[in-house]
This record gives C-alpha cells, sequence and structure tokens, in this order.
C-alpha cells in the first residue's frame, strides 16, 4: 500500500462541546485511524473511553505519554484558545503534524511562540476556519471576486446571539473576539481576497451580564485597498438574533450585495432588487471540509515543499489580538 493510502494516525486533544463533533467526523471517516484522545477532565475522559470500548485507542489526560504511545501522524486540537501554545507546541516538537480550531493563539506572545516552533518543526499547522465552507459565503465570495459589484468601498456586518455559556467563555478576556468576531474577521478576508490594515474597536459591558470579558464589540476596519468595514457583534442580544455567519451588505462602486449569511443572497443596483442568487445547503458537514483540505495538504506537502499553511491564517488571527489591543488601549492599531 502507498504511503498516501496509508490511513492516518490521529491524536485528539480536547473532548468537550466541539471536540465530540469532531470526533464523530473522525470515527466516520475511513480514512482516519483514531489512536488517541486526550482531555484533563474526567468526564470527558469518562465520555472517550465508553465510546471507544473495544477500539485500539489509548485514553489518557497527558498529551506527551499518549503520543509517545500512538505515533500519529497528527494533533487534532479542540481545546480552549488559552492552552494552544503548550498543545500545539508539544505535538510539533513530538514529529506530529497538527489541525487545530480557530483562534490559533489568544495572545500575540503565544502567536509567536507558536510560528517560532511550526518554522523549527517543519511539520504542517493549520488552523480550521469552517465558516470557508458555507455554501452561502462561497457564493458570495464569487459575486465578489467576479466583480458583480464593481470595486469594494464598504462593508456592513452585524452579528447577534443569545448563547447560555457557562464555561472559559465566560471568564477570558475579549471573549466575542477571541472565540467568535474570529469567524467573521476571516469571512472578510475571505469574501473579498482583501486583507484589513487597521483597526479601532470599542467592547461595551454590561453589568447585567455574566461575562468577565465584554460579549459586545463595535470595530472600524481599514482593508487594504482601502475599503472600510463596519463590524456590529454581540452575544448579548436580546430582540433579533442573527445567523451565526452574521448579516451583510457589501457595497461596490456597481452595486449592493445583501447576504443573510444563509444560503440566499441578493443584488441591489440603483435602489431596486436586480437578482435573488440562492444556494444549496454544503451536503458535507463544513468541519468535514475542513478536514478533507487538511488531508489534500499534507498529501501534497509530503510531495513537495509547500507554505506552511498556518500563514495563510495570521492575517486574521493578527486583526483579532490587534482589535483586543484597540479594545484595551482605546486607539486605532496598525495590524
Ligand atoms: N469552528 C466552530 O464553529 C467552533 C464552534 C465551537 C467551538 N470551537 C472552538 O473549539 C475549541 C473548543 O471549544 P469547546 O466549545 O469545545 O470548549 P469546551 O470547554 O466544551 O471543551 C474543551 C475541552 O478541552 C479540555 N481541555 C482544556 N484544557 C486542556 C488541555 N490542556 N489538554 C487537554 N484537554 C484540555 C476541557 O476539559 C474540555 O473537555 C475552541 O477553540 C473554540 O473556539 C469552534
Amino acid at each position: 500500500m502507498s504511503n498516501l493510502k496509508k490511513r492516518l494516525k490521529v491524536v485528539q486533544v480536547g473532548i468537550g462541546k466541539m471536540g465530540k463533533i469532531w470526533l464523530d467526523i473522525l470515527r466516520s471517516d475511513s480514512r482516519i485511524q483514531l489512536v488517541g484522545l486526550v482531555d484533563i477532565d474526567n468526564q470527558a475522559l469518562e465520555y472517550s473511553r465508553k465510546l471507544c470500548q473495544g477500539d485500539q485507542v489509548k485514553v489518557g489526560e497527558n498529551l506527551l505519554d499518549i503520543l509517545m504511545e500512538t505515533h500519529p501522524d497528527f494533533v487534532l486540537v479542540v481545546t480552549p484558545p488559552f492552552t494552544r501554545k503548550s498543545v500545539i507546541c508539544q505535538s510539533l516538537r513530538s514529529g506530529c503534524h497538527v489541525l487545530c480550531e480557530k483562534p490559533l493563539a489568544s495572545t500575540f506572545n503565544d502567536l509567536k511562540k507558536i510560528v517560532k516552533m511550526a518554522d523549527l518543526s517543519g511539520k504542517l499547522l493549520m488552523v480550521s476556519q469552517n465558516y470557508r465552507y458555507h455554501a452561502g459565503a462561497i457564493l458570495v465570495r464569487s459575486l465578489v471576486t467576479e466583480g458583480t459589484i464593481g470595486e469594494l468601498i464598504s462593508i456592513d456586518v452585524r452579528y447577534a446571539d443569545s448563547p447560555n455559556f457557562c464555561d472559559w467563555r465566560t471568564i477570558i478576556d475579549h471573549p466575542l473576539l477571541i472565540d467568535m468576531s474570529i469567524h467573521h474577521l476571516d469571512l472578510i478576508r475571505f469574501l473579498t481576497g482583501l486583507d484589513p490594515i487597521k483597526v479601532f474597536c470599542q467592547e461595551t459591558f454590561d453589568k447585567n451580564f455574566y461575562f468577565k470579558g465584554s460579549p459586545t464589540v463595535k470595530m472600524i476596519l481599514g482593508l487594504d485597498n482601502s475599503a472600510t468595514v463596519n463590524y456590529s457583534g454581540t452575544w448579548a442580544s436580546t430582540h433579533i438574533n442573527s445567523s451565526l455567519c452574521g448579516e451583510w451588505i457589501l457595497t461596490g462602486s456597481k452595486g449592493i450585495i445583501k447576504w443573510n449569511g444563509e444560503y440566499e443572497a441578493n443584488l441591489w443596483q440603483q435602489n431596486r432588487l436586480m437578482e435573488k442568487y440562492v444556494v444549496e445547503k454544503e451536503k458535507k458537514d463544513k468541519l468535514e471540509l475542513s478536514l478533507e483540505f487538511f488531508i489534500k495538504t499534507l498529501n501534497d506537502f509530503k510531495k513537495h515543499e509547500i507554505p506552511n499553511s498556518y500563514k495563510d491564517n495570521l492575517p486574521t488571527i493578527k486583526t483579532a489580538l490587534s482589535a483586543c489591543r484597540s479594545a484595551e488601549k482605546q486607539e486605532l492599531v496598525i495590524i
């Protein structure tokens, strides 16, 4: 059997809410051989042992021990953001490729160390930004890049939700920016092919709310073609929630695209609705598509050295961390 056809051995770290969804995807993928599961929580370990009873899967709380016992091809990281540096660096140092959930890091300091380790290790490090596989996002991206609205002038994004978290999100700084807005910041880049170059961000604290950090932000971003983004996001929504991707108005020199963050986008020109575009929901789960891209990149990576994939994500994570810095200092930050 050729190397490419061999099943890829995987250790997953983090078996929480998102980890359980990832675990189902790994277990149903014939290209994957799950060899280890790591978590520091007893209930998560018990769940993992029950689920994998009878399978050849090592379960434990010490990542290095599990890596030494199982020698995986790659590690899937689904732990909270503040654990990234330690989990990613241990995995790369142990000779494993890494696929990690967003965000790549939760501080500039951690980001620097992760990047250094990725470069030293020569292993593939990729961030899963699964909203890029949303069929509606792919539709809007093609409309924008084909020039349907001409040159992009501005974007308005509104995200609003009212989740009831009782986890790390309620005790970290900048929870919305780090955990949720990062999806929308990445979508700005994906939909337009443009990168943010400056940001001013203001966070709002509602004393009746249960987060330590702010669940509500307003941001103005400047893109590298001089277009402006006006972003509003909240987890403290009381009246009208948006879709997870948010509601978008993209204004160009030749028209406007309104996207509901789902599977419909409308083209407006001179105050008239000119076209309604509707696409079908993705046939595969967006995480599955993210995994597929990782495996494809991994296979190419073996054939010829390609630029390490985390670099594609750097403008996204740097924008999110710059927004945190702007909110702290109350000043415009150049990214
Ligand atoms: N892409 C998406 O749509 C999406 C959706 C939800 C969450 N996420 C991301 O997934 C990650 C996990 O989020 P979640 O909601 O599953 O959180 P969670 O709290 O439900 O789960 C995290 C798990 O990691 C474990 N853990 C913590 N520190 C660890 C360590 N050092 N070593 C091993 N295990 C450790 C915890 O015990 C817990 O079981 C976050 O980065 C989050 O941003 C992505």
